[in-house]
């Protein structure tokens, strides 16, 4: 008999974090304080599992989350996690069975898009999901860079700011405002709870997670306000013992004026002793590379995909967005799932965006998950063109999409979930 796919219950909770541990190769068992903690702050109505013969085998939860869209809106989005089946169970469509419930539930939540960070490439595209984000990580090979050594803190000309040391109380405190600021100003950034700035700060983490205590500080306008923070971790590695060869690992940094941000990366690549600088998972265009006199000492460790969007609700999800220039196009959207399919005319003039159901012709067909790769700005019309994924049935039509789509920064998921 096939498993049954369902919501979990509070008592069968244990067993699907137990599964959730075996889908993800996590063999060491969460403790009860850990299990009852996660419980605890769970919308049970939006975890599901598989069950077969009373023990669950997959397993996948969703919880509500907020992206930003391009113009600094946000959209409610359905984010998606925990997603595992366990091997004797798989390719048997449990996870097409738990995917197809869980969005039918957002749709008709009215929630506009779906969110996810994918394990593999090959795993969403088929549930409508594109990739709309990208993310990118540096090392820095400090002694390259050609930073001044004398360097004492922002100048003037960098706006006069200055930076100070911090503790995760304060990082609590201050954090959720900065990080406001920055989903403000920049699309791809998502909703953190509360649990999320305690995590991030060493508050009852998991032991399986294994915290060390990370440095903290924080850049201070010239008028006194904070405007950035940076928490970052440091190695003990004296190579033969009489020379310092530190590393530091950003964990996080937020700078929400420009200024802040070179000024929290030139104090990073100024430590004393550190000699790397690992930079965490940022936006493709960071500021990091460029600002360093010599940008060749900044080598790309991962470049890769990151938040993924299914859209949901065509009409929602366009007219919350912004666009770089007017356009007025016909969009054919696919969706073999029957989500969001249909042909949307958009409008985009100066008075603002709007995006209904037309009957006139398409200017452009495209799946639904090309949608969703557009979104948030980041990939090129013409590319998906050129790729075939997206036909332009009006000549003109590709290029004023791409027009209206792209931002002049690219937008950045700095979170995982
Ligand atoms: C990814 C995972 C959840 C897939 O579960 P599953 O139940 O085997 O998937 P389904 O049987 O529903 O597969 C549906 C389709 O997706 C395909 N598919 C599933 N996982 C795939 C993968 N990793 N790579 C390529 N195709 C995949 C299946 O072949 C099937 O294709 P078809 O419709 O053409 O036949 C499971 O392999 C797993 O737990 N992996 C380890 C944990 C993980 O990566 N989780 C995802 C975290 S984001």
């Amino acid at each position: 008999m096939s498993p049954e796919v369902r919501t979990v219950t509070a008592t069968e909770y244990p067993d699907w974090m137990r599964a959730v541990g075996t889908g993800f190769l996590r063999a060491a068992k969460p403790s009860e304080e850990e299990i009852a903690g996660r419980l605890a702050r769970t919308d049970l109505s939006r975890v599901r599992g598989a069950f077969d013969g009373g023990r669950c085998v997959a397993t996948f939860r969703s919880f509500a989350q907020e992206l930003t869209v391009v113009g600094g809106a946000t959209v409610r989005a359905d984010a998606i996690s925990g997603v595992t089946v366990t091997p004797t169970h798989r390719r048997r469509g449990l996870l097409s069975r738990m995917m197809a419930a869980d969005l039918a539930a957002a749709k008709e939540r009215g929630e506009a898009v779906a969110t996810l960070i994918a394990a593999e490439y090959p795993i969403y595209g088929r549930y409508g999901f594109g990739p709309a984000t990208w993310t990118a990580e540096w090392e820095i090979d400090v002694p390259r860079a050609g930073l001044d050594p004398r360097w004492a803190g922002p100048s003037a000309a960098d706006g006069g700011g200055r930076i100070e040391m911090a503790d995760g109380a304060e990082i609590r405190k201050l954090g959720p405002g900065l990080h406001a600021r920055l989903a403000a100003r920049r699309p791809g950034v998502i909703s953190r709870d509360e649990r999320w700035w305690e995590r991030g700060t060493g508050v009852d983490v998991p032991a399986h997670e294994g915290w060390t205590e990370p440095f903290y500080a924080v850049h201070r306008a010239a008028d006194g306000e904070v405007d950035g923070l940076v928490v970052y971790s440091t190695d003990d590695n004296w190579g033969d013992g009489k020379q310092p060869l530190n590393k530091a690992t950003v964990r996080q940094l937020i700078g929400v004026t420009p200024a802040a941000e070179r000024a929290l990366w030139h104090f990073v690549c100024s430590i004393d002793w550190i000699t790397t600088v690992r930079s965490g998972y940022r936006a493709p265009d960071d500021l990091l590379p460029l600002l360093l006199p010599d940008p060749r000492a900044a080598r790309i460790v991962t470049l890769a995909d990151w938040l993924w969007v299914r859209v949901l609700d065509v009409t929602r999800a366009m007219e919350a967005r912004t666009y770089a220039a007017e356009a007025d196009l016909v969009l054919e959207i696919h969706d073999s799932a029957g989500l969001a399919g249909g042909r949307f005319r958009l409008d985009v003039s100066p008075s603002g965006a709007s995006c209904a159901p037309t009957t006139r012709s398409a200017d452009l067909t495209l799946d639904v998950r090309e949608l969703g790769a557009l979104y948030l700005g980041d990939e090129s019309v013409r590319r998906l063109v050129d790729l075939g994924r997206v036909e332009e049935n009006r000549p003109g039509a590709a290029d004023s999409a791409e027009l209206a789509l792209r931002t002049g920064r690219r937008p950045w998921c700095p979170d995982v979930f």
